[in-house]
């Protein structure tokens, strides 16, 4: 039986049955007994952290275009979620600002995404450390992203707060490479579980977590060993058959 006990995080929310990083995904991540949500940041025109998967907000929304090259407001004025199903039309993009209001009354984790591995978004780190520490959620929130160079700007503003690498690949050395950077944890996809990656993180003291996690067989293999946390589509499908 395993010792820690692995947290779920809705991955976007419930991404499964509900648009993606929005409002309605995190309420029903909630809802569904999730112990946390990640959720993926860009940068707007007027430098507002915003909450969305890709740089474009074609896939996600009514619209086209870069996040960049929109502010806030004109992005809010596009719908986020009729793409998803006409039950959910009107929804709009949220920023973080708005998320962390809603979220600092609940009993509920938190992994902010930063996606500044295609557009670096100068200046991120620091618009959403600021708003971690206004909102007084350091202590129960994760910042992860692919970029290092993000991790290691984050660690020069606070050294407290809980970073995690991003990977899709095999690390060599991972220890050094999380120490050269500041991170604590390392995230990474689930097809790189296995027991000699496991072992490696456990021998250096390394907390993980694995995405993204939808089959129940893969949740408890996390779980046998000992991942700290999964991101997971269906976080209700993976509390309910959690040993
Ligand atoms: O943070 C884990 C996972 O969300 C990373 O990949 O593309 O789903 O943001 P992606
Ligand atoms: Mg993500």
């Amino acid at each position: 039986m395993a010792i820690i006990s692995t947290k779920v995080f809705a991955h976007r929310g419930a991404s499964q049955y509900a648009p993606e990083n929005t409002l309605p995904a995190f309420e029903l991540a909630e809802q569904l007994g999730a112990d946390g949500i990640e959720l993926d940041v860009q940068l707007t025109k007027d430098l507002i952290p915003v909450i969305i998967h890709d740089e474009n907000i074609r896939r996600t929304t009514n619209g086209t275009g870069f996040v960049q090259n929109y502010t806030l407001d004109e992005l809010q004025e596009f719908d986020a979620g009729y793409w998803f199903s006409k039950h959910y039309i009107h929804t709009p993009i949220m920023s973080l600002k708005e998320f962390l209001q809603w979220i600092q009354n609940r009993d509920l984790l938190i992994n902010v995404e930063l996606k500044t591995n295609v557009i670096e978004y100068p200046t991120i780190e620091k618009r959403v450390m600021d708003l971690i520490n206004e909102y007084n959620v350091i202590d129960r929130t994760i910042i992860s992203s692919y970029n290092p160079n993000t991790i290691k700007r984050l660690r020069d503003i606070n050294d407290d707060i809980e970073l995690a690498l991003l990977t899709n690949i095999q690390l060599g050395k991972v220890d050094e490479v999380l120490d050269d950077i500041g991170a604590n944890a390392l995230h990474f996809k689930s097809r790189l579980l296995s027991s000699k990656m496991v072992k490696l993180l456990f021998d250096k003291n390394i907390p993980y977590r694995v995405f993204t996690v939808n089959r129940v067989s893969t949740m408890k293999k996390c779980v046998t060993m000992e991942a700290d946390g999964i991101f997971s589509d269906v976080p209700d499908i993976m509390k309910k058959h959690k040993p």
